[in-house]
């Protein structure tokens, strides 16, 4: 069964560890997420854009998709569905579609309409059990081949929309999504330390997983990030591995043509990530 990320990321915080959240595109990204968090008996959060739950065929697709994995494959471990990046649409459909989480992400809104939005979805979420997590400062990323500096959140806004009952927040400290260039400066720490300070014992939230090297996560940790999200390193692991089955010539070999044999080279390799992270981030053996 599906639950709310509120208890696995207060445990994360007290523990000083991280849960990590990996977004889904399809059943092999699912299955191998899964897997590999029960092998490990690792707490995980799996995450939708809305992007990707459009391609998925609709939220409902999802949540369907999702419960009978759980159910078929035995799984134990506590596991969040999580809406990633959320319009506030979006998260009114997710919560109708039977998710256990959503992220509100009303960082791009004037800081009183995020807490006016965030505030309306928190009393919602609270009704059903679930959790959410809001966003101050935008996480920087590519876009259109621009690619914007991760903007640093204010701790005081900060402050604003984690007394709003919020689960978890995301809040910005030069954190990408996607690949950072040669130049990124890094983590901001002080902004971390900063927000942290403001907001307690409430569960910070890191996007932009992929490249931020393991000393910078450690130290996140270390400074109250207690979930990690991780999109793009699973995706460049699954095209490497199916790139490579490829140009090795497998498709052409007897049935490699078969796409369970075509996909599965990819989902190996997003299990290798997912463990590696898992193993970063502290949550092996934490379910
Ligand atoms: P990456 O794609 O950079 O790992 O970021 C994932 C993320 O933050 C999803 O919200």
């Amino acid at each position: 069964m599906l639950v709310s990320a509120e208890e696995m990321l207060t445990k994360a915080k007290a523990g000083k560890y991280a849960v990590g959240q990996f977004n889904i595109n399809n059943l092999e990204w699912t299955k191998a997420i899964l897997l590999t968090a029960q092998e490990l008996k690792s707490p995980v959060i799996l995450g939708v854009s809305e992007g990707a739950g459009k391609y998925m065929c609709g939220y409902k697709t999802v949540v369907g998709m999702v419960n009978g994995m759980l159910e078929e494959l035995k799984i134990t471990v506590p596991v969040a569905l999580h809406l990633d990046h959320g319009s506030y649409d979006g998260a009114k459909a997710c919560i109708e579609a039977g998710f256990s989480s959503i992220m509100f992400d009303g960082s791009h809104y004037p800081i009183e309409e995020n807490v006016a939005k965030t505030k309306e979805l928190v009393a919602i979420c609270k009704e059903k059990g679930m959790s959410i997590e809001a966003e101050v400062g935008s996480i920087g990323g590519e876009e259109d081949g621009v690619v914007g500096a991760g903007e640093c959140a204010d701790p005081d806004e900060c402050k604003m929309i984690a007394d709003l009952g919020v689960t978890m927040l995301a809040a910005g400290i030069g954190n990408i999504h996607g690949k950072y260039p040669a130049n990124w400066p890094g983590l901001s720490f002080e902004t971390l330390d900063a927000v942290q300070q403001k907001t307690g014992v409430m569960p910070l939230v890191l996007h932009g997983g992929t490249g931020i090297p393991a000393d910078m996560i450690q130290k996140a940790i270390s400074l109250g990030v207690s979930k990690i999200n991780v999109n793009t390193e699973c995706q460049l692991a699954f095209q490497e591995a199916t790139r490579k089955y490829i140009l090795d010539g497998k498709d052409l070999e007897g049935k490699g043509f078969d796409p369970r044999k075509l996909l599965a080279p990819g989902a190996e390799a997003i299990k290798a990530t997912v463990k590696e992270k898992m193993e970063l981030f502290g949550s092996v053996g934490k379910a």
